[in-house]
């Protein structure tokens, strides 16, 4: 039953459920390509509460809301609502619910939005919490990689930069145990994946390598999914200073790659994939933006019992 179920982490799905929001995103999209908009979401009303940038995921889902015919409330920075005045987030969701059908939000800490998720009656889709999970991102990462390979199953798979506080690859790696993959995690010593999601993946049979050398298994993969390093999430800039621009994708690099080798990248990008390489055959993180809109309408349909 998907019909007022909050998603907050990408553990409380099944592989079923997964597939289930893909194929539904799957067959909203061949409705828009009939249809500019659709009506199964009239009348309701999405409230987005963003307490930290976003370009994407923000503007993707307020995309999706629209093209389901519904309308949308919110704020992009918590600087802008009574936050300021030193209200709750129990307080904030409390009245926001009171507003609207289904609440998005995207907060610093982890845990914020399965707080909000405790507190109030209506869906709540967590956009982003800290360095924890990003579930939506994954749900559209994952929309993408079946839509580009055709499959999931078999693809050897490189997650790149900043694997300790980056929450896309966090949500990304646990999503992928359920298929049969070969994870490669590349990352700075300072940014290793966190012990325990390594520690879960290899428990549910996922073949893990681990190096801070890009070069030499570059050649291997078949998807490169590079990540920002997350400078906002260090305690100590000192720290950041030592792995900023660690790893920089560029055409000279990819020479060396698979000649079916494709890049995404949850964007922002700050320095680590060249802008040369955005026209080259590899560059594919363009079109994963554009999959945020129709995972986020099937998240919101069906989360809203508008879509079965
Ligand atoms: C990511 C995020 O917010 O975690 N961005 C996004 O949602 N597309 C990645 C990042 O900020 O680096």
């Amino acid at each position: 039953m998907w019909k007022g179920r909050d998603v907050i982490s990408i553990r409380d799905f099944s592989k079923k459920d997964i597939e289930h929001v893909l194929k539904t995103a799957e067959k909203l999209e061949n409705e828009l390509k009939e249809r500019e908009a659709l009506d199964y979401a009239k009348g309701k009303i999405l409230a987005t509460l963003f307490f930290e940038p976003s370009t994407r995921t923000r503007l993707s889902f307020e995309s999706a809301m629209h093209r389901l015919g519904g309308n949308v409330i919110g704020f992009a920075e918590a600087s802008t609502s009574s936050v300021k005045k030193g209200e709750s987030l129990r307080d904030t969701i409390k009245t926001v619910e009171q507003y609207s059908d289904v609440i998005v939000i995207r907060h610093p800490k982890e845990g914020a939005a399965r707080l909000a998720a405790e507190v109030a009656e209506i869906p709540v889709i967590n956009a982003g919490d800290g360095s924890n999970q990003h579930p939506t991102q994954t749900l559209l990462d994952l929309y993408t990689i079946k839509k580009e390979f055709g499959k999931i199953d078999g693809l050897k798979i490189g997650l790149l930069g900043d694997l300790k506080y980056g929450r896309t690859v966090h949500s990304l790696s646990e999503a992928l145990a359920f298929y049969d993959i070969e994870l490669y995690l590349i990352s700075p010593e300072l940014l290793k994946m966190p012990r325990h999601i390594i520690e879960e993946l290899r428990e549910k049979g996922v073949k893990i390598y681990e190096t801070s050398d890009l070069e030499k298994v570059i050649g291997e993969l078949d998807l490169l999914y590079v990540t920002r390093i997350q400078k906002e999430r260090f305690p100590d800039e000192q720290e950041y200073l030592k792995v900023k621009g660690s790893y920089v994708i560029d055409c000279a690099l990819l020479a060396r790659a698979k000649e079916g080798l494709k890049i995404m990248h949850p964007l922002p990008r700050v320095d680590e994939i060249h802008p040369e390489v955005d026209k080259s055959k590899h560059a594919i993180y363009f079109r994963q933006v554009f999959s945020g809109v129709p995972v986020r309408m099937a998240l919101l349909g069906l989360t809203l019992g508008v879509v079965e």
